[in-house]
């Protein structure tokens, strides 16, 4: 079952519409109370009074919610800076009060009869000016390796630059969604579309002021998380558990796209300044850096965020003598949150900006210089962990150069922009080198709980949530596989915190691997005490009967499987140690055409071989490496999050509040041929039957288009024309590059 391409295991139910969501569960609740948020209309206010009765008078409100109905802990966060009810408003649309009505419109309706008065304070919106102003949070970790002196000493060639880029709106298409009830014994039933559901059960019961064993939440599945559903849905759940609790009756929140939009938090945004050096050869000699990310008002996760950043600022490369400092601007914005890559594409996009911006100084073709400054095996990161399989990046970039014909199609590159006076083509070739593992060491832990019936037939519970990654299609491949069944006799129950307990968010693409591993433990108990039994009977003896043999003679036929990642170590004030199983490779390379008039741009071919190790599901790891792929290419090129910098009354109001003014990437913009293999022979012994994560790195595989527009701008310019290019790359942005460039040639059009 291990390795076959089989389909996503709920796929039917996805396109036939029969696969049920949290707010489809909502939908068939009867007595269902629904609730609707207060907005705050600034970016940063003090609530000098808050009114709800006129709420209380539109018909069908049942109760509104504020601070005073809190029995336990009023904040929706484990770093306690994120009041649930706040009395300060922190970003334009905050939630002050929430009420709930018998239906949906009169929940809104009662909403904007709550009567709030604010005393509006200075707010900061630009990171710019949080820096400016001093204006931090948390840790200010760094990440320090060799003498950087000496290295800029060693430098034939010393560059320094600054770059802002931008964060990115998750999108998931089902926003974020809670549905709890409270059964006769006062135990609170929360359904939440969640990747962390013990992070959310711990939450909503330090908000009711209730032990966790009095809080179960299931996450049936979740229209696409991203990151984005990893600490955010707490305070909604949270919202519909004190709701429901305070009532008697189920409570349903469910965010409008517009409220998902305005309330969560997104991809950090980053301000980088930087210094590098290089010898005469191109080979990287000193890199010292300060990367200061936007993480909007609160922490949550911003620290572990900006670690990973941290952890890959080399991406693939050897720097020798390296000094990085991090920090955390706070600003009047949404908590800024995870998001696929956590950090680590931020990171990333830093080295790979500074690459591609000084290729051309130092006369050496990007790629070529990309290449030369590849880690060999074994070569420390900065942290210390030493690079395990290098050479498998060095075997994907030449599976690339051949099959995508590189080297020819750049020449026919040549000719074409030599020949065409208003668009220029670009081809480039990027990397990715991406740690598996959390940082934090603890959380690199798994359980499952599998149950073989009298009948033989096996129901498997895990800790780890599906939001379309294809984690439960995978962990029925581990289960058939370790217990030698049909696919068809293992089925998977929804992901609930009274069957599998205490576990770690699904996240950091480690959940195959966690997960997997502990369902293979609990399958391996259990085969260990049918041995003795299988010893006695016939070698024929089918599986069914076996089960049944088993039973009779009193064996136990289920276990609770665990596993923890063996080898890690992590010490975050020195931010040293090993804290990745091992790293993940890909390499993609990207050809654009750019129109010289407008900047605009088709991504006309795309090859990748990407490093999955065995796959468990071919399948399934596809669609991952497209999607994330494709998703990195909407951060870089097309999805522009713009908030209202103004002085005035919307100032801090998210202009761009859904999909008519936020250009996601469609069907139109992926590549007309798009090119995807899998590394052959890259089995990694660390990982579950030989495989390896795949469910964020591809999405730093787009640096590819990035770096490929930015040679197509290029080549509007005299050769060697260093070219600096915004983030994200949106034609708007290429056009002015192109105006850049082109006046820098001494013939600018006007
Ligand atoms: N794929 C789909 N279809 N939807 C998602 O929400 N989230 C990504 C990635 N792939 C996501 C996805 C993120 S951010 C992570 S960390 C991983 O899936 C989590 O799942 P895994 O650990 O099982 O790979
Ligand atoms: Mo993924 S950003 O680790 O949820």
């Amino acid at each position: 079952m291990i390795g076959r391409p089989i389909p996503h295991e709920a796929a039917a139910l996805h396109v036939t519409g029969r696969a049920l969501y949290t707010d489809d569960v909502a939908a068939r609740t009867p007595g269902l109370l629904h609730a609707h948020p207060v907005q705050a209309p600034h970016a940063h206010a003090r609530i000098t009074r808050l009114d709800v009765a006129p709420a209380l008078d539109v018909p069908g409100v049942v109760r509104v919610l504020t601070a005073e109905d809190v029995p336990g802990v009023n904040d929706a966060g484990t770093k306690h800076d994120e009041p649930l009810f706040p009395d300060e408003v922190m970003f334009f649309g905050h939630a002050v009060a929430w009420v709930l009505a018998d239906d949906l419109e009169s929940a809104r309706l009662g909403a904007l009869a709550v009567e709030v008065d604010y005393e509006p304070l200075p707010s900061i919106i630009e990171v710019t000016d949080a820096i400016a102003q001093d204006s931090f949070q948390g840790a200010r970790p760094r990440l320090e390796r060799g003498d950087v002196d000496a290295g800029f000493a060693a430098s034939s060639h010393v560059f320094e630059g600054e770059i802002e880029f931008a964060g990115q709106e998750h999108f998931y298409l089902e926003t974020h969604a809670s549905l709890a009830s409270i059964d006769d014994d006062g135990q609170v039933f929360v359904q939440c579309s969640t990747q962390h559901p013990t992070e959310t059960q711990e939450i909503v019961a330090h908000v009711l002021g209730l032990a966790s064993h009095q809080v179960t939440v299931q996450c049936l599945r979740m229209g696409g998380g991203f990151g984005g559903k990893e600490m955010q849905p707490h305070g909604f759940a949270a919202i519909a558990a004190l709701g429901a609790r305070l009532t008697g009756r189920p409570v349903r929140v469910r965010l409008t796209r517009q409220q998902d939009m305005t309330m969560t938090g997104k991809r950090h945004g980053f301000h980088a300044s930087w210094k590098v050096g290089f010898d005469d050869d191109g080979h990287l000699q000193a890199l010292i850096a300060t990367l200061t990310s936007d993480g909007g008002w609160s922490l949550d996760l911003s620290e572990p965020v900006l670690s990973r950043a941290l952890c890959h600022i080399d991406n693939a490369y050897w720097i020798p003598h390296l000094a990085v400092d991090g920090r955390i601007a706070r600003t009047h914005k949404t908590s800024q949150t995870a998001f696929r890559g956590f950090g680590g594409p931020q990171g990333m996009l830093v080295i790979e900006d500074i690459l591609g911006r000084v290729a051309p100084t130092l006369g050496i073709e990007a790629h070529e210089l990309r290449r030369r400054n590849f880690y060999v095996d074994e070569q420390p990161t900065p942290y210390g962990q030493p690079v395990r399989h290098a050479a498998r990046l060095d075997r994907a970039w030449q599976q690339v150069l051949d099959t995508s014909d590189f080297a020819k199609r750049r020449d026919d590159i040549a000719s074409h922009n030599a020949q065409n006076p208003d668009s220029r083509r670009g081809l480039a070739i990027t990397p990715v080198k991406f740690g598996i593992s959390f940082n934090f060491t603890s959380f690199n832990q798994g359980g499952a709980l599998v149950h073989v019936y009298k009948d033989g037939s096996v129901l498997i519970n895990h800790g780890g949530t599906e939001m379309g990654q294809g984690l439960h299609t995978k962990m029925l491949q581990v289960a058939a596989t370790a217990l030698g069944l049909p696919i068809e006799r293992v089925r998977l129950a929804p992901t609930r915190t009274d069957k599998v307990p205490n576990t770690s968010a699904t996240a950091a693409s480690s959940g195959a691997d966690l997960n997997g591993a502990a369902v293979k433990d609990a399958c391996e108990q259990i085969l260990a005490r049918l041995a003795p039994v299988r010893e006695r009977l016939a070698p024929e003896t089918s599986w069914e009967e076996l089960v049944r043999t088993a039973y009779f003679d009193r064996i136990q036929l289920w276990a609770a499987g665990f596993y923890r990642t063996p080898g890690l170590s992590w010490d975050v004030s020195t931010m040293t140690g090993n804290p990745f199983k091992y790293f993940a490779y890909g390499v993609a390379a990207a050809e654009v055409e750019v129109d010289g008039f407008t900047g605009a741009y088709r991504v006309t071919r795309v090859d990748i071989v990407h490093d999955v190790g065995d796959s468990l599901s071919p399948l399934v790891d596809l669609g991952q490496i497209e999607g994330g792929f494709v998703q990195g290419v909407g951060w870089l090129t097309l999805e522009d999050l713009r908030w209202d910098g103004s002085a005035g009354p919307s100032r801090g109001r998210l202009a761009t509040q859904s999909a008519s003014t936020y250009k996601l990437p469609s069907l139109s913009e992926m590549p007309i041929d798009l090119r995807v293999a899998l590394l052959e022979h890259a089995a990694d012994d660390g990982a579950v039957y030989g495989s390896k994560a795949v469910g964020e790195p591809p999405l730093m595989l787009a640096f590819a288009v990035r770096e490929a527009l930015r040679e197509a701008v290029a080549a509007f310019g005299p050769d060697g024309a260093a070219v600096e290019l915004a983030s994200p790359a949106t034609p708007e942005a290429v056009y002015w590059a192109i105006q850049a460039t082109k006046a820098r040639a001494g013939k600018a059009q006007v």
